[in-house]
Formats: C-alpha cells, structure tokens, sequence
C-alpha cells in the first residue's frame, strides 16, 4: 500500500538540504570555462589602453605579427572592415569592440592577439606600438557637465555635450504643493561611490567555429546565455539556430557576467577567421579596470516633514556616471533602473525624481552588482534619508520608522513612485530586530559610554525591494519580455531532469529547484537533476541576475511540476481505474478518494506514460512552462548594527549585527541564510574598506586587490539571523520572495547609520563610503561632513 511522502525527509521546500553543487566544488571538481581545453585550442589576449582619453594616431602591429607563435593580430580598423568595431550596448548605446578614433576609458581594449599560448599572446601585446595623442581626461559628472568640457563621445551624431539622458517620474507638482505644507524639511547629499562585483572568476570565453557544420560553439561567463546567443546573432549576422552558448560553472557572476564585453566578441571573430577554438581569460586588473561596475552616483534629496513625524513628501535628484559607454544591463523603460523604488516600505503620499546620466572617461557599467537595478543606490538614500530625517526632528530612529511605515492591512500599497507593494509585515520585522538586538538597553549603554569619551553607534535599515523582474507588460531589455522557464522530463524510473533558463552562479539553483519539484510531486530532491546554461538544451530564459531567479524561473519550475501533476492525475485515475474526479492527491501519491488505501505512486505513474497509457493519451511524462509574474515580489527587511568608534583612529568595529528577512516561504532555510550572509559581508565591505577610485588623470585607483579589499572571514563580523516572521507572496505560485541580494542592498546604509549615530552632537550628518578610518576621523575631529569620492591627486 503506498502512502504519502514526508516532505522534509525527501528534500523538499522547508528542508535545508545541503548544496549538491558543492559536491564538486570543495572537490575541485567543478567545470569553468578557464577548465575547458579544446583540441587545437589558441589564446587570446588583450591590449587595453594605458590613457583615460586619447586620439589614436597610429597602431603598428608589425613587430607582434612577427613573433613566433602568433596567429592573428586584431585591431579597430580590422573589426571595422567587418562591421564589428562597435557593438550594441544593453541600453540602446554603442560600445567600442577595439578602439578606432579614441580611446575613451584607461583599460578599453586597443588590440589583440591570438597565439599558441597566453603569454606569447601578451608579449606580442607588448610589441604592438600605440601613437597617441591625449586629450583632457573627466573623471566626474562636474567636469562633464563644465562649460567647453571636451565632448566624450564625439563618435555619435547630434552628441553636442556629455549629457546622456535627463528622465524624471513621479508627481513633480503634487511634491511642490506637498513641500508647501512641510513643518521642516530635510536635505541629504551623497555620493554612492562605483564599486566592483569582483567575482573571484573573472571573465572570459572560447569560441569554436566549425566551418565543417557552419556552427558556432562559446563557452562563456555569462549570467545571460540566451540572451548572448541573440545578441551575437544580430552583431555578428549569424543564424541563431547555429549558434550554441554554453556557460558552465560560474564563479561568481554578482552582475559582472550579464553586459557583452569586447573580449567575448573578439575571440568569437578570431575563431571564424582561424577555424580554431580561441580563448580568452581575463586578468584581475582587466576586470576591475574594464568589465561592469556598479553605482557611481550622486543623490541629493529633500523629505517634506510635518512636526509629528509624518513624512508628507520626497524630493530626490541624482546624477549617474556612466562612463564611457551607457552599457547598464537594466530594463529599458527605466534610465537609471529602478532608482524609483525608493521609498516603497513608506507610506509616503507624494514623490517626484529627477536623474541625470552623463558620460565621463571611466570604464563603462552600471550593473546591477547583487541589486535588482540600482535598488542599492535607492535603498541606501532612503534609508541614510530616513536617518537623517529622524535627526532633525528630534525623533527615535525605530519610531520614525514605525510611524511612516506602510501598515500589514494596507496592501496592495501604491508607493509614491507607482510600484504596487502587495505583501509584508514592516514592524513586526522591526520589533524583531529591535528586541534581537536589546535597543532600549542599547541606547543607555551608549549615554553612559558617551559621558567615559567611548563612542558606540546603533545604525538601522529598513527596506522592501523589488525583486523578480519581472512582468512582460513593464520589463523587457531590447525589446525582449522579462519572464522564464522550466522543463521537466520524468523518466520512466520516476527520476527526472529539469532544466530552466536562468543560470546558477552559485546560488544552489540545482540544490533548490530539485526541492521546489520535490514539493510539487513528492518525487526525492536527489532524484531530480538540475541542468542551466546550455542553449542548445535549456528552455529559453532571461537567465540569472536582480535576485528574479526564484521570482520568475522557480514559479516556473512549480508550474510546470503543476502540469507534469495533471496527467499524471489522468495516469492514475487509469491504474486505478476510477474517473480523475475521483482521485485525489498527497505527497507523492494519487489515491481514491472513497478507499484512500487504494493509490499510486508518482513513480507508479511515470512508468505508466512509458508503458500502460490508456487510449489516446500521448506517451511520455514531459513538459514546459514559460512564467510571466504578474507582478515583482517585495520582500522586506530590517538590518541593526552596533558599533564602537575609536575617537583617536576613526577605526570603527562591529560589535553586533542583526538581521531580519521576510523573503516569503523560504525553499532551502540554509541557502536563504547563506546568501544573507554573503550579502552582508559585501555590505560590510562597501561601507568600510572598497575604493575603485579615478586620480585627476584618470587612472583608476583599486585596479588590483591590493587597493580594491575583499573581506576575508578575519575581518567579517559575526551576523545574527532571524527568520520568524514569514509573510508568503500572495502571486507567487509557492509564496517564495527573493533573497539574493536583499543584505547587500540593505546593509550599507545600517554600517553608515551607526557611524554617524556614533558620532551625533558632532553636527556631522554625512561621510561617504567607504568610511575609511581616516575619513572618520577627519569627520569627528573637524565636525564636518566627507563627501564624495573627489579626485585623488596623481603627486
Ligand atoms: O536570482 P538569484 O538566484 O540570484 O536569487 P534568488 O532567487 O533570491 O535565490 C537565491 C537562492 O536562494 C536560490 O537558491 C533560491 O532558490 C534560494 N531561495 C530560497 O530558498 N527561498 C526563497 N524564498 C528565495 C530564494
């Protein structure tokens, strides 16, 4: 007699099942593309451009063909004849693919070479002879707004300035009248300063053009595989059916991995023109100098407040630096992302926003780095906003939250900025956090702490994020339709392959899915094998990045389970013979719903689509879902932190961190938890010690992790997680938010808060990230605000 299944016991949703990925990875074991070596194989290698802005005189690549061992030697006017010397870009600009006119960014690929091995590829590097003749370089958005500032991209028709876009939402009139009736009004500025995802695997790809089948093979970094493979079907005027994108196990991805870099396209033409496999593998400083950062912008902003507490309105302005190239892999219909989801956890009446992109002679980027389109930027004002705002009214930090808070019954909530937030439960997450980190008790310690000279701090952030982007109606990117998608093979055993069109960069995609299909039919988690990435094979999907992959992909993956469920249904209704209307269901097994003795299992019935169909049914046990959300999941978040400054140093430490997450129902407890931890630590780090900076001459400061830190488990604090308050998304097929990237984006402004918490009566009301220690000192020593990442000087 069969009986149901016991869900946890076989790895479904709930159970934190360990990452069946990392199997192979602590073995090393795993397969990056750097592993792959292919028969005839050659190397690819890049010469990027020492100057930040330079006309091009000259390049003599006669001394590199001469080397032995090379095989190709590439540059702008080679990839121009071709049409291929400018590339699209995801946001509707063009990107230099080898630099013809000028150089425009310290690091834009110049050349490259193909050769037997890496390093006679970069010695030829080194042999091509590069005349330039510099041009002032504008290494922020001051200098490229000036009167008479050279024109960057002097490569476009009507481009008279540097001014990229101007775009505004909201209600600019109704903020006025809004503003008008404001008791007090608070102003903050700051500058969110460019940061690098740095995964530990950098970028890079092999391309292998079979002239024999006309089919075009890459094995690639990418975070996006379809979307590549459509990409360089329009680019490189290729057949897409001819065109396979692999991408293997990732090492990190963090957004880095979704932009087309030269690199990729390069090696992809040198294959074509060679007939041999060609790769590339960038080194670190060419991916911290040239490949996707993040932020770079300047807020300013204004709360209209009225004496009670009562946030009336917000004003916010920002100015992104774009660098070289509008490269931001965002949805098209939003020019600075989704800067506008600030202030969605508020119950605020009335906003408006301004931004402005210009460009400056940086690499270009603008990545989502572990945020869901510029939502880092917009939580980490909103929340240093909220801070600030608190302050001059004289109010407590939790209170002022507490009160502005959108309350649990007012959902489905229209935010100011015209987001529908549909689900959560803000102050109980609040209150959670609060009494974890003992905030009464807290803030006596701090007065009398404050009375022996000692300086301790308590930051707190707040925040809802859209996550899962997203429905087709609003979101595409080049005109192609934000959703995804799972497909589901049962074999006849009962084990089955699932393959979705997201791409796991570490996240434990094959860990989770396996869970969600384990839910939806009781079939054991390890007897699902979880495959993304291959074109050839993988349903199409808009692949892995804004945190959508559980949003969009995983409501995929329940619904198609769904579908595999109701033939399975008819399956059983035959081995039982009795009508489907009266068979029900539990884990893992169909039963007569008058004699519950009677059933079959899952497996009973996979074998049956292979062997004992009845009449008319067509054999097999498979299907496809394509999922478009109907709306983005919020999930929400409280992150405290307490610290202690060291008035002598400005070093500040952590002494305690609380966090809690509501994503929803949480499929794997322990991955949930292992990606807040990881957020975390790269909000730590942001706050406190990572600086990829320009010098008045444009070089880039923190090109090498040296100058650009990566916290190791030394300096990470410790982080209590809490995770009782559960508020399912109501559209979601299994309740489930995302969580990627919640901690990251929240975490920054709770560090900063602290600090500046820590320092209140010094009149100091803002200092820039990182908040290193001499910034912080500097600050309480001269009471004055530190802002901005200004040029740092050459001498
Ligand atoms: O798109 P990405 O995978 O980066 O982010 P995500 O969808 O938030 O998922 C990150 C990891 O956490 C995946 O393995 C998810 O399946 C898992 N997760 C979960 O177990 N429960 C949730 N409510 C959300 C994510």
């Amino acid at each position: 007699m069969s009986q149901a299944v016991d869900e946890i016991k076989i790895g479904g949703i709930g159970a934190s099942r360990k990452r069946v990925e990392d199997d192979r990875f602590i073995r090393g074991r795993g397969n990056y593309t750097d592993d792959i070596v292919l028969p005839g194989m050659l190397h690819m290698e890049i010469l990027r451009s020492p100057l930040p802005h330079a006309r091009i005189r000259s390049i003599d690549t006669s001394k590199a063909w001469q080397i032995p061992g090379v095989h190709l030697v590439m540059t702008g006017e080679m990839m121009a004849s071709r049409n291929l010397a400018w590339m699209p870009t995801l946001s509707y600009d063009t990107q230099a693919v080898l630099a013809t006119d000028k150089v425009r960014f310290q690091g834009q690929e110049v050349a490259c070479v193909i050769a037997d091995d890496p390093y006679i590829a970069k010695d030829a590097c080194e042999a091509i002879e590069v005349d330039y003749e510099p041009l002032p370089p504008i290494v922020n958005p001051w200098q490229s707004l000036a009167d008479g500032a050279p024109v960057i991209r002097d490569d476009k028709e009507n481009q008279p300035d540097n001014v990229i876009y101007n775009w505004e939402v909201g209600d600019a009139a109704g903020t006025d009248r809004a503003f008008a009736q404001a008791d007090l009004v608070s102003k903050l500025e700051l500058h969110y300063p460019r940061s690098h995802p740095s995964p530990i695997e950098c970028c890079g790809s092999i391309a292998d053009f079979n002239r024999a089948t006309s089919k075009l093979t890459v094995y690639m970094t990418t975070q996006a595989p379809h979307i590549i493979r459509a990409a360089v079907a329009m680019v490189a005027e290729l057949p897409e059916h001819m065109i396979r994108i692999v991408s293997p196990d990732i090492g990190g991805g963090f957004g880095n991995k979704v932009p087309v870099y030269p690199g990729y396209v390069c090696s992809i033409l040198a294959s074509i023109l060679l007939e041999r496999p060609v790769k590339w593998i960038e080194d670190k400083s060419g991916n911290l100098i040239s490949t996707g950062f993040a932020r770079d912008v300047y807020l300013k902003g204004e709360m209209a407040l009225r004496k009670d507490g009562k946030i009336l309105g917000v004003r916010m302005h920002t100015d992104a630096d774009h660098g070289a190239f509008f490269s931001d892999a965002q949805p098209s219909k939003f020019k600075i992302g989704l800067m506008h989801s600030a202030f969605a956890a508020y119950d605020i009446p009335v906003a408006h926003l301004t931004a402005r992109g210009v460009y400056t002679n940086k690499a270009p980027g603008g990545v989502a780095y572990r945020c869901s389109f510029r939502v880092t930027e917009a939580m980490f004002f909103q929340e240093r906003m909220i801070q600030a705002a608190a302050s001059d009214l004289g109010m407590d930090q939790a209170a002022f939250r507490r009160m502005n808070f959108v309350s649990d019954d007012d959902f489905p909530h229209r935010t100011p900025f015209g987001f529908l937030t549909d689900s959560g439960q803000y102050a109980k997450c609040l209150d959670v956090g609060l009494k974890a980190v003992g905030y009464e008790d807290f803030r006596k310690r701090q007065a009398q702490a404050r009375e022996r000279g000692r300086l301790l701090g308590l930051g707190i952030s707040t925040m809802t994020e859209p996550l899962g982007a997203g429905n087709s109606r609003e979101y595409d990117i080049l005109g192609i339709k934000m959703f995804d998608s799972a497909e589901l093979k049962v074999h006849m055993t009962g084990k089955a392959i699932l393959r979705t069109g997201a791409k796991t960069q570490g996240q434990g995609h094959e860990t989770t899915w396996a869970q969600i299909v384990a839910h939806e039919l009781g079939i054991p988690a390890e007897d699902v094998v979880v495959e993304e990435g291959d074109t050839d094979t993988a349903p199409f999907g808009m692949g892995t990045y804004a945190s959508r992959s559980t949003p969009v992909a995983g409501a995929a993956v329940a619904m198609v389970s769904r579908k595999i469920r109701a033939k399975a249904r008819k399956l059983a209704a035959h081995l039982l013979e009795v009508s489907e209307e009266d068979v029900d269901w539990e884990l893992g097994r169909f039963y007569v719903r008058s004699a519950p003795d009677r059933g079959v299992t899952i497996q009973e019935c996979a074998m049956a689509a292979y062997s004992n169909m009845p009449d008319g049914m067509e054999p097999g046990l498979e299907n496809t879902a394509y999922y478009d959300p109907p709306n983005l999941t919020w999930p929400f978040a409280v992150y405290i932190v307490t610290v202690e400054v060291d008035p002598q140093t400005g070093v500040w430490d952590v002494l305690n961190m609380v966090a809690v997450d509501d994503c929803g129902v949480r499929i794997n407890p322990m991955i949930v938890e292992g990606q807040i931890m990881g957020g975390l630590t790269e909000a730590y780090a942001m706050a406190n010690m990572q600086f990829i900076t320009f010098d008045a001459d444009g070089n880039c400061v923190g090109s090498n992790y040296m100058d650009y830190l990566l916290p190791s488990a030394w300096e990470t604090p410790g982080f209590e997680l809490h995770s009782e308050v559960v508020t399912p998304c109501p559209h979601h097929p299994l309740g489930a938010k995302g969580i990627g990237e919640c901690a990251a984006v929240g975490g920054p402004a709770a560090f900063v808060n602290a600090v500046i918490d820590a320092l209140a009566g010094t009149g100091v009301r803002n200092i820039d990230m990182p908040l290193l220690p001499d910034r912080v000192w500097e600050a309480l020593t001269y009471h004055r605000d530190i802002s901005g990442a200004p040029p740092v000087r050459a001498d």
